[in-house]
């Protein structure tokens, strides 16, 4: 071995000691260079063979080189490994974040707060009442005697202790004539229950109550009201029409109708072709409801009237089929976000 091919191992190693870039090149390295059968290893062997005063120096140059070496190996693994480890824990900061899922208000309590916030502008007040209910409060006080045809029109859930599952929201009317003495104006939603299903019918749906006793109150105040309120909830564009009808309830009785918010009044399938949508039933308070809750039928009048949450939502929306408000699948309730 010569003096300058040991320089040309140095200035080789030296040189691939920059190249290394990685944990399996540098291992690669340490193999060829400090393996046992390694470049320097093979060379420091090869001293032996060589006259004292040569294998002195070299030995020495050789040496040197593979301390210096053994010791930029360890720290540059060091260095290495840090890397990696900062590689793995690293985030890009450039990637788009994940959105978290935001939930919406259910299409049915959207309209029902809606409507209320317009009764509430009238200076109306949000009141509610129990869903099990007795026959007294839910038929009798509502002048639907025992004998009364007008309980066919609502097939009920009895329950074995005679209670029955309110299938209307009227006896709030009730609860609340009871509890106050009037001025009276109020708004009640809630739940209701009929023996009945197919797909604009559901066992439970909604309701929303409205009355309104005074010293004065008009069958002009019912209209206007009712009015304001087709107006508020569909447009301002919408005709609405009063027709007579038939409640136990409520004397005279009728059914408000609107102007069809799918044709406009042209006519079509929604409407029946008859350009109008029937959507609530309202009347004059029956005497005989006044006298169930002692009032004097002398000194106050009022109206009541009563909406369908589920039927008032399907027009907005033009929904079909009532299922889709309780089977709680995402692609529908998610299409009401934006709305
Ligand atoms: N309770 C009636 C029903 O469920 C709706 C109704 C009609 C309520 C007229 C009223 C009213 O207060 O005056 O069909």
């Amino acid at each position: 071995m010569a003096v300058a091919s040991i320089k040309e191992i140095k200035q080789k190693a030296l040189e691939e000691l920059k190249a290394i870039s990685d944990l399996s090149q540098l291992s690669e390295y340490r193999v060829k260079y400090l393996g046992k059968k390694g470049v320097i290893t093979l060379a420091l062997k090869a001293l032996k063979d060589l006259p004292p005063e040569e294998r002195r120096i070299l030995g020495a140059e050789l040496n040197e080189l593979k301390d210096f070496l053994e010791e930029r190996l360890d720290s540059l693994k060091r260095e290495l490994l840090l890397a990696e480890e900062d590689r793995l824990t690293d985030f890009d900061i450039t990637l788009p974040g994940r959105r978290p899922e935001i939930g919406t208000l259910h299409p049915l309590t959207k309209t029902i707060r809606e409507i209320c916030d317009i009764f509430l502008r009238l200076g109306f007040e949000i009141v509610s009442g129990p869903e099990v209910e007795s026959d007294y409060y839910n038929f009798t006080a509502l002048n639907i005697p025992e004998w009364h045809p007008a309980r066919d029109m609502q097939a009920t859930f009895y329950l074995e202790n005679g209670a029955l599952l309110r299938t209307h929201t009227s006896p709030i009317q009730i609860r609340t004539m009871l509890q106050r003495t009037p001025p009276i104006r109020i708004i009640a939603p809630g739940k209701v229950y009929r023996c009945d299903a197919d797909v604009r019918h559901s066992p439970m749906f909604h309701q929303i109550e409205g009355l309104m006793v005074d010293s004065d109150v008009s069958f002009a105040d019912l209209k206007g009201i009712l009015t304001y309120f087709a107006k508020e909830t569909f447009g301002e564009r919408t005709k609405v029409r009063f027709r007579p009808s038939y409640f136990p309830f409520t004397e005279p009785s009728l059914e408000m109708d609107i102007s069809c918010v799918i044709c406009d009044g042209e006519g079509c399938r929604v409407c029946s072709n008859t350009g109008w949508i029937e959507i609530l039933g309202a009347g004059m308070v029956h005497p005989e409801v006044f006298r169930a809750v002692n009032y004097d039928t002398e000194k106050w009048q009022g109206f009541a009237f009563g909406l369908g949450v589920e039927r008032i939502t399907m027009l907005k929306y033009g929904i079909d089929d009532i299922r889709l408000f309780y089977d709680n699948h995402l692609y529908f309730l998610d299409s009401f976000k934006t709305l």
